[in-house]
């Protein structure tokens, strides 16, 4: 049985990804590939409760090392249930999200040590990394005009009237527009190092984006069937 292969999907909340990963999956389908789609935080029940207890905005500061521990032990659980039997099975794993956005959000976001990261990686998940990532590249203020956040959230901290907003967005989303741009950086420099991720211009509209990926997603998997 061919191991099946393993792409994944990241960027900014905002950059529209559900609309790519639709995308993908259909294309894939379509081409007669077994595809299994998934996302992280998350994947199985146990990693959904832990999303849980990741998006939801709580009065008290969580510590970045808690929050980077949390996210590897969801993602063991996802990776040993979910992720290695499809593969093994021959299926193709999709995820919204993996171990770059924690690189992204944890080590760019948070300053939480790179190096202590990546033995987090290869500790959990020992010689597995994505064969392909596509990383939908947005500026930062046009990611949160696309999930409602507006502007308020700039340095300038949150006034009465912005609240009202603010109520749909998670932990994440809430934090201040430096810490997505600090994400943002982290994410560009590893698509500029790491081979796997291809970027793409997520300025554009979302459909014109999934149209863009699955261009690209063609010869990858003429080359690998
Ligand atoms: P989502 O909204 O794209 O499903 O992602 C949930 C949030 O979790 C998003 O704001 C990014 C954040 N996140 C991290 O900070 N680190 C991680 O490793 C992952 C997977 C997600």
């Amino acid at each position: 049985m061919k191991r099946g292969r393993f792409i994944t999907l990241e960027g900014l909340d905002g950059a529209g990804k559900s609309t790519s990963l639709e995308a993908v999956q259909g294309f894939l389908a379509d081409r007669g590939v077994e595809v299994l789609v998934t996302r992280e935080p998350g994947g199985t029940p146990f990693a959904e409760k832990v999303r849980g207890l990741l998006l939801d905005t709580r009065e008290e500061t969580v510590d970045p090392m808690a929050e980077t521990l949390l996210l590897f032990a969801a993602r063991a659980q996802h990776v040993g249930a979910v992720i290695e039997p499809a593969l093994a099975r021959g299926q193709w794993v999709v995820s919204d999200r993996f171990t770059d956005a924690t690189r992204a959000y944890q080590g760019g976001g948070r300053g939480v040590d790179g190096q202590a990261i990546e033995a987090l990686a290869r500790l959990v998940h020992p010689g597995l990394e994505p064969d392909l990532t596509f990383y939908l590249d947005v500026p930062v203020d046009q990611a949160r005009r696309r999930i409602g956040g507006g502007e308020p959230f700039g340095e300038g901290g949150e006034g009465p009237g912005e609240e009202g907003k603010a109520a749909h967005l998670d932990r994440f989303e809430r934090e201040r527009a430096s810490f997505h741009e600090r994400v943002r950086v982290a994410y560009r420099a590893l698509a500029r190092s790491a081979p796997r991720v291809r970027t793409v211009d997520a300025r554009l509209p979302e459909d014109a984006v999934a149209r863009r990926i699955v261009s690209m997603l063609g010869p990858f998997v003429e080359e690998y069937r």
